[in-house]
């Protein structure tokens, strides 16, 4: 077997601990292996330490990061508004990259970073871990086996529990702030949505979106869309930002031409929220059982299936050291990512000015 991947985190806070523990099963698989990492918090840097079970390199400036040359590839887990320098740095480099969601706070930044990670040629993934979801992962194949005939059209909402006017405990505050984060429950959670309906249905060619703020932050706490994609599929999301512990994150109901299919998911492999629906005209509905479809999933991927697995990081993180191993490009990646940003920023001049907004326009395509 080659050697592992050295990968290097940029920012140790609170999901750097959901990737150093992804890092930490792949260390065990002898395919990945957390070297290094940056943070000017040396708490921070403890706190992965501890979980990675030791690192060769710590440094306060992800600069020195990249520069290291026992780091391989760089994960890049900042607050979103560092992600640009640090992208640019590595795009400097040649390193891989893996570099959290949303790519930056605004939609010009986004694209500047698009472009650069293509100019550069690195192979880079970005976090939508929500891709590799067993029961996401079903319903696509229902979409593009035709099993139900074709997609006529889909309603999602998708919500995060964010104390309303507080943020939550444990967590750092710069997500209530525009300036920091670019956008509320949209850009911040809901990009994901915005990555899986792209995913599932196309393209998206024009968004109609209205936005608001009731609690006081100055990001959005709630927004509905309603997207149009390019193959006629039409649905709506809905986000919110809501106050209530230990919800489903996420409820998606698809309407196809001979069946419809509902589904919950939650960020957590397993958790007790998931479920799965597939109802077809003139049968009993099946509800499928999610635990025997992760397990097969699992299974189907060279996975023990009884292995405590509860990120679905650890899928994006061995996707993405097996595409680098392979020289393929990993997935989801930064056009897929700047697909996701160009409905959000639809999204966002929709509400601005009431009017439907093209997808195109906005892409520059
Ligand atoms: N994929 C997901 O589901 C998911 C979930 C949560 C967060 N995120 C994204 O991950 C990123 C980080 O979010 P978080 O909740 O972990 O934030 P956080 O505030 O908990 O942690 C950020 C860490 O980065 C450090 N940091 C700040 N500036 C830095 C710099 N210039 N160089 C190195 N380290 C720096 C901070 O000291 C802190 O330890 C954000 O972009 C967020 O949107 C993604």
């Amino acid at each position: 077997m080659s050697e592992p991947l050295r990968l290097g985190f940029i920012g140790c806070g609170m999901i750097a601990a959901a990737h150093a523990a992804a890092a930490r099963l792949l260390q065990e698989d002898g395919s990945v292996r957390l070297v290094a990492a940056a943070d000017p918090d040396g708490a921070a840097l403890d706190r992965i330490a501890a979980i990675a079970g030791g690192l060769e390199h710590c440094f306060r400036d992800g600069s020195d990061l990249i520069a290291c040359d026992a780091v391989d590839a760089v994960v890049l887990i900042t607050p979103t508004r560092f992600h640009r320098d640090a992208i640019l740095e590595v795009c400097a480099s040649g390193k891989p990259l893996f570099t959290e969601k949303p790519l930056a706070p605004t939609f010009d930044v986004v694209t500047e970073i698009r472009d650069a990670v293509v100019a550069s040629g690195i192979p880079c993934q970005v976090g939508f871990q929500s891709r590799f979801h067993p029961i996401n992962r079903r319903l696509r194949s229902l979409v593009t086996s035709s099993e139900l005939g074709a997609v006529m059209g889909y309603t999602l909402r998708d919500d995060q529990y964010w104390p309303t006017g507080d943020v939550v405990a444990g967590h750092t505050s710069w997500r209530s702030d525009v300036a920091e984060a670019g956008g509320g429950a949209l850009l911040e959670h809901s990009i994901h949505s915005c990555d899986l309906l792209g995913w599932l249905f196309g393209p998206a060619t024009r968004v109609y979106a209205a936005a608001r703020r009731v609690f006081g932050y100055s990001v959005e706490d709630t927004a509905a869309l309603t997207i149009e994609h390019a193959n006629g599929v039409v649905g709506n999301l809905v986000t919110i930002f809501n106050g209530v512990e230990g919800r489903e994150e996420r409820r998606l109901e698809v309407f196809f031409e001979r069946g419809t299919v509902e589904l919950t998911t939650d960020f957590v492999v397993g958790a007790p929220e998931d479920s799965l629906l597939v109802q077809r005209p003139g049968m009993p509905a099946e509800r499928v059982d999610v635990t025997e479809l992760r397990r097969a999933d699992f299974a189907a991927q060279g996975l023990d299936p009884d292995r405590a697995i509860w990120v679905y990081q650890y899928l994006a993180h061995r996707a993405f050291a097996t595409a680098i191993r392979a020289a393929t490009a990993p997935e989801p990646g930064v056009d897929d990512a700047f697909g996701a940003h160009a409905i959000v920023e639809a999204a966002y001049r929709s509400a601005a000015t009431r009017l439907p907004v093209d997808v195109a326009t906005v892409a520059g395509t």
